[in-house]
């Protein structure tokens, strides 16, 4: 697909979804992730040189405001920015009465419009996979940073996930529920959504949340995001590898398995001043 039809097929699909998308995702909305996020935010805030007192924050790919809440949560003037009219109005109709809360409808494609050096923090979390010049929105990130301003990069898969290493397909076998007979049921009175199944049939590559960097071959390339920090002007403040925790998992496996391997990273960087 050419990179405005997936954009505009992001668009349409994050519309439709944006109503039961905290429902859908019970690897971003249980107490364990939000959590590590909780702590994860706050350490960025306060990574922060620019001064700034309460800080801007723009959140890149807001969704229902999974990043927003916890940023108005550490007292943020919050932008929340998306493609998706659907995502902004809940945003609008959930974080407005804060008074902390702005929205932003972006193209998908840069930051046109946005001045340089105009927020305090920028954070991304599950977004970048779904952006086909992602590298181009990373560059973006940086130029609306102030100087002494972070770059908080969450959720998106380290390399090792494709790996499949003996000890993380041990996890997965032993952590997800064995015949999960309640989504076999969902998928099977869902009749709108075989024709998911009809357009993966037609293109292997179909993903109906309008995922594209999620393949062995093409991902997200975390040396190439950390290349182009680094050459412009930034240096690394954290890097941390995570198992990500879903809720469909055995919670005691999980702790067993969680310093033994890891699938996900988060980068935070600051622009030097
Ligand atoms: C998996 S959701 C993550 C939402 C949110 N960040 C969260 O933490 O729950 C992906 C989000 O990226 C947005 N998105 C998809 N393509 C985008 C693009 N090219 N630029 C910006 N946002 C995009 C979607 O509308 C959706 O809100």
């Amino acid at each position: 697909m050419q990179d405005e039809d997936q954009i505009r097929f992001n668009k349409v699909v994050n519309d439709r979804l944006s109503r039961k998308y905290e429902r859908l995702h019970g690897d971003i909305f249980n107490n364990i992730e939000q959590e590590r996020l909780r702590k994860a935010l706050k350490a960025a805030a306060e990574a922060v040189r620019t001064g700034a007192e309460p800080i801007y924050a723009l959140d890149y790919g807001c969704g229902s405001g999974n990043l927003t809440g916890h940023l108005i949560g550490l007292g943020a003037n919050t932008v929340s920015a998306d493609i998706s009219e659907g995502f902004l109005d809940l945003i609008e109709r959930n974080f407005s009465q804060t008074g902390l809360s702005e929205v932003l409808a972006i193209n998908g494609k840069d930051l046109s419009g946005v001045e340089d050096a105009r927020f305090d923090l920028v954070a991304t979390y599950s977004v970048l996979h779904h952006v086909p010049d992602y590298l181009g929105i990373v560059g973006e990130m940086c130029r609306v940073l102030k100087p002494g301003g972070v770059i908080y990069i969450d959720h998106e898969v380290h390399e090792s996930y494709f790996d499949r290493t003996k000890e993380y397909v041990e996890f997965l076998s032993r952590a997800r529920p064995r015949v999960n007979l309640r989504r076999y049921l969902r998928l099977l009175l869902d009749v709108r959504g075989y024709k998911h199944i009809i357009r993966r049939l037609m293109n292997p590559r179909y993903k109906r949340e309008g995922d594209i960097h999620v393949w062995p071959d093409d991902h997200i390339e975390w040396d190439k995001i950390e290349q182009l920090l680094i050459s412009e002007s930034f240096e690394i403040v954290s890097k941390e590898d995570y198992l990500l925790y879903n809720s469909i998992y055995d919670v005691d496996v999980y702790n067993e398995y969680k310093n033994k391997c890891v699938d996900e990273r988060l980068l935070v960087a600051r622009k030097q001043i």
